[in-house]
């Protein structure tokens, strides 16, 4: 081989390795979280059917309903990090689906959108999903065909990631929260996609259940110490945490650890959100149990019921797991905005009202293109006077400013609740290649095209 030769391969491995290099030393500091995960090699494998059937929502309530496996919520599928999930899927439903689990850093190739990464599965049709996460947490999963339509009818469920590096609770329990819009007959009022839901902040409902039922109760003991998983997977409804005089503290968000542990009283969970808490009961039973409520409108809701048996002679201790990788991200990390998304309504479209980002109303869109390992700032201009939680797939993002106040949440997020008129800047990092959507998951408004497309090359 010549010289010429050698020093063009050894050109190419530089090259070929300097990526590499300077994602993992030279700006470690700002990665947000593990490229790659370990895997195991082994594989869970788990059925899911599409169908529709019933389900009781209270004791005299039977409720006709689209699920997975017969089941509202679908199975909740826990999983050890680094092993392989194979989701053996068939769709029965009179409609075509697909599945998207949300949060979880997956090949862009099973992330689930009709259009974007996948053909729909039409019914009768099957379709294999498979994945090994990259992050131990709290995910869920849900179609991504009509979603207004099929989450809101029961289609959705959660997937725990466990990692066996953190610690473990007395308890470990999902908290799904969902809200159903039942008619005169106290069946699922199948008025999708109204003028009204559209034109406000999409479909809220009249009936709230925890973890598919009216009246969640969970019995504890004095002095456990108890791992809540919340996940909202209502279409539209935000709910705001009371915990009342419990000793609660937060430590992870849309599934990711965060930094340090915070207050998570008053903790507003947008549709697609997740809060994970450690709650303390205390040493002494109470007749009285102890009630955590939803009060992000004037009427507060019940959303769980906490009954404390017996008094304890020791308490457990545990301190709650923290994410091994945070950035270091504020608001004065970098000044300039690379994109910004303007969010606005305008008339037209098969639904007489049409969401927009940037003017434009999904399938119309002008895709963005970010760079793998590159740091940048993305602004969100609501310009209406609704909520939109938009929510990134494929990546986690830190909050920096909002309406121009600097903020620093202790957490990342994939999901973020944008107010009326209010602007949030966001930084993101990307890590993960491919298409990825971006969207309003108030589902009533991305049916309506606030959806648009972000590449990661
Ligand atoms: Cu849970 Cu595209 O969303
Ligand atoms: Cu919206």
């Amino acid at each position: 081989m010549s010289k010429l030769r050698y020093l063009l391969i050894g050109l190419v491995l530089l090259i070929g390795t300097r990526g590499v290099i300077l994602l993992s030393s030279k700006s470690s500091s700002q990665l947000p979280y593990p490229e790659s995960v370990n895997a195991s090699g082994k594989v869970e494998e788990v059925n899911l059917v599409a169908e529709v059937g019933t389900t009781s929502i209270s004791p005299d309530q039977q409720l006709t309903v689209w699920s997975y496996n017969n089941q509202v919520p679908g199975p909740e599928i826990r999983i050890t990090k680094g092993d392989t999930l194979k989701i053996h899927f068939t769709n029965k439903l009179p409609q075509e689906t697909t599945i998207h689990f949300h949060g979880i850093r997956v090949p862009n190739a099973m992330d689930g959108v009709p259009g974007v990464t996948q053909d729909p599965i039409k019914p009768g049709e099957s379709f294999t999903y498979e994945f090994t996460p990259k992050d131990a947490g709290t995910f869920w999963y849900h179609p991504h065909v009509r979603g207004s339509e099929q989450v809101e009818r029961g289609l959705y469920g959660v997937i725990v990631v466990e990692d066996p590096q953190e610690p473990t609770y007395d308890q470990d329990k999902v908290v799904v929260l969902d809200d159903w819009r039942l008619d005169q007959n106290s069946q699922l009022d199948e008025r999708f996609n109204t003028g009204h839901d559209l034109m406000h902040d999409g479909r809220w409902g009249n009936f709230i259940t925890v973890n598919g039922t009216s009246n969640y109760v969970l019995d504890a003991q004095a002095g456990e110490r108890i791992r809540l998983r919340f996940v909202n997977t209502s279409n539209a409804r935000v709910y705001k945490l009371d915990f009342g005089d419990l000793k609660v503290l937060g430590f992870a968000v849309d599934g990711m650890l965060a930094r340090e542990t915070f207050n998570a009283q008053g903790f507003e969970l947008a549709p697609g959100n997740r809060l994970d808490v450690d709650v303390s009961i205390p040493m002494v039973s109470s007749a009285k149990p102890f009630i955590i409520r939803d009060t992000f409108t004037r009427q507060s809701n019940t959303l769980v019921t906490l009954k404390i048996d017996d008094i304890a002679t020791e308490a457990t201790s545990v301190e709650a797991p923290l994410a091994q990788i945070f950035p270091d991200w504020t608001s004065t990390t970098k000044k300039t905005i690379d994109k910004e998304y303007r969010l606005n309504a305008r008339r037209g479209g098969p639904f007489g009202i049409q969401w927009t980002i940037n003017d434009k109303a999904y399938p119309d869109y002008d895709p963005i293109t970010l760079k793998q390992g590159t740091y940048n700032v993305i602004r969100f201009t609501n310009e209406s006077y609704r909520l939109h939680p938009m929510h990134l797939h494929g990546q986690f993002f830190k909050v920096l400013t909002r309406n121009g106040k600097a903020v620093d949440e202790p957490f990342l997020r994939d999901t973020v609740l944008i107010k009326s008129e209010e602007t949030v800047d966001i930084g993101l990092m990307p890590l993960d290649k491919g298409d990825w959507v971006n969207h309003c998951h108030a589902l009533e408004h991305a049916e309506a095209g606030m959806m648009t497309v972000v590449k990661v090359e």
